[in-house]
C-alpha cells in the first residue's frame, strides 16, 4: 500500500481564505481590526522563520501582526513588563511568546502572565483547564490543526486507538486531552522517551501522531498496515527540514500520511489566526 498524502498546505490555504472573509465581516461590523502581538526573545533561526510565516499569514487574513523583539540577554522582569503592557493594550487581542525562550528565563512564569483572554496559544493554566474539562475558550493551534486535517479527510476517531508519541505541553498533552473528549471519543495512549517497547504500542495505533522531536524516529516496522500517520516533527539538519517519521518507508505501509513540510505546519499557523479572531470577538463582548 502507498499512502495518500494529507495536504495540509492546501487545506490551510482554503481555511485561511474563509478566515479572511470572517475577519473582514468582523472588522466591518465592529470597526476593529484583530491584532496579534508576537514576542520574540533572542535570535533562534527556526523561530525567526516561524514568526515570519505567522506575520505573513496575519497580513493575508486582514489581521495586524505586531512583532516585539527583546535581546537574548533580556531578563524575566523585562519580558514580564512587555507582556503587562500588551495585556493592558486595548489594540492587542492576542499575545504569543515564541518558544523556546533563552535558558535564563522561566517560561512558565512568562506564559502564566499572559491575560488568559489574549492567550491564543492556549498555554495558560486557565485555558488548559478549560480544554481538559471539555469547554475550551481557545484550542491549542497544532492539535486543533491536526483535528481539522483528520476531519476534512474523513478519518473516523470514535472508538479508534490513537497513539500520541511525545508529551510536550505544546502538542502531545493537549492533543491527548482533545482526543478523549466526549464527542471525539478516541481511545488514547500517550508514549514518550521513557516508554518501554514503543514499537509494540505504535503498531497497535489506528492513528499515530508523532511529536517527539527526533528526525525520522518512526520507521516502517513501527506502523500497522493501513494506519493514519500524522508527523508533527520539524527537524532541521544536514538533510534540510525532516519530520519525526521516515516518510519514504512509512508511506509504503500507512493509508494516509502527512508530509514535512506541507503537512501539519501550515495548519498550526491557520489555527493561530482563528484564535486571534476569537480573542478579538471576546474583547468586543467584554
Ligand atoms: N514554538 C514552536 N511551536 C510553538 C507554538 O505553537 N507556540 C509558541 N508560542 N511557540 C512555539
Amino acid at each position: 500500500m502507498t499512502a495518500k498524502i494529507l495536504d495540509g498546505k492546501q487545506l490551510a490555504s482554503e481555511l485561511q481564505a474563509d478566515l479572511a472573509v470572517e475577519v473582514a465581516a468582523f472588522t466591518e461590523r465592529s470597526g476593529i481590526k484583530p491584532c496579534l502581538a508576537v514576542v520574540l526573545v533572542g535570535e533562534n533561526s527556526a523561530s525567526e522563520v516561524y514568526v515570519r510565516n505567522k506575520r505573513a499569514a496575519c497580513e493575508r487574513a486582514g489581521i495586524i501582526g505586531q512583532l516585539h523583539r527583546l535581546p537574548a540577554t533580556a531578563t524575566v522582569d523585562e519580558l514580564l513588563a512587555l507582556i503587562g503592557t500588551l495585556n493592558r493594550s486595548p489594540e492587542v487581542h492576542g499575545i504569543l511568546v515564541q518558544l523556546p525562550l533563552p535558558k535564563q528565563i522561566d517560561a512558565a512564569r512568562v506564559l502564566d502572565s499572559i491575560d488568559p483572554l489574549k492567550d491564543v496559544d492556549a498555554f495558560h493554566p486557565e485555558n488548559v483547564g478549560l480544554i481538559v474539562q471539555g469547554r475550551p475558550r481557545f484550542l491549542p493551534c497544532t492539535p486543533h490543526g491536526i483535528m481539522r486535517l483528520l476531519d476534512r479527510n474523513g478519518v473516523e476517531l470514535a472508538g479508534r486507538h490513537v497513539v500520541v508519541v511525545g508529551r510536550s505541553d505544546i502538542v502531545g498533552k493537549p492533543m491527548a486531552n482533545m482526543l478523549v473528549q466526549r464527542g471525539i471519543d478516541a481511545t488514547v495512549t500517550v508514549c514518550h522517551s521513557r516508554t518501554t517497547n514503543l514499537p509494540a504500542i505504535t503498531r497497535t495505533a489506528d492513528v499515530l501522531i508523532v511529536a517527539i522531536g527526533r528526525a525520522r524516529f518512526i520507521t516502517a516496522e513501527m506502523v500497522r498496515a493501513g494506519a493514519v500517520v500524522i508527523d508533527v516533527g520539524m527537524n532541521r539538519g544536514e538533510h534540510g527540514l525532516v519530520g519525526d517519521v521516515d516518510f519514504a518507508a512509512v508511506r509504503e505501509v500507512a493509508s494516509l500520511i502527512t508530509p514535512v513540510p506541507g503537512g501539519v505546519g501550515p495548519l498550526t499557523v491557520t489555527m493561530l489566526l482563528h484564535n486571534t479572531l476569537t480573542a478579538a470577538r471576546l474583547a468586543v463582548e467584554c
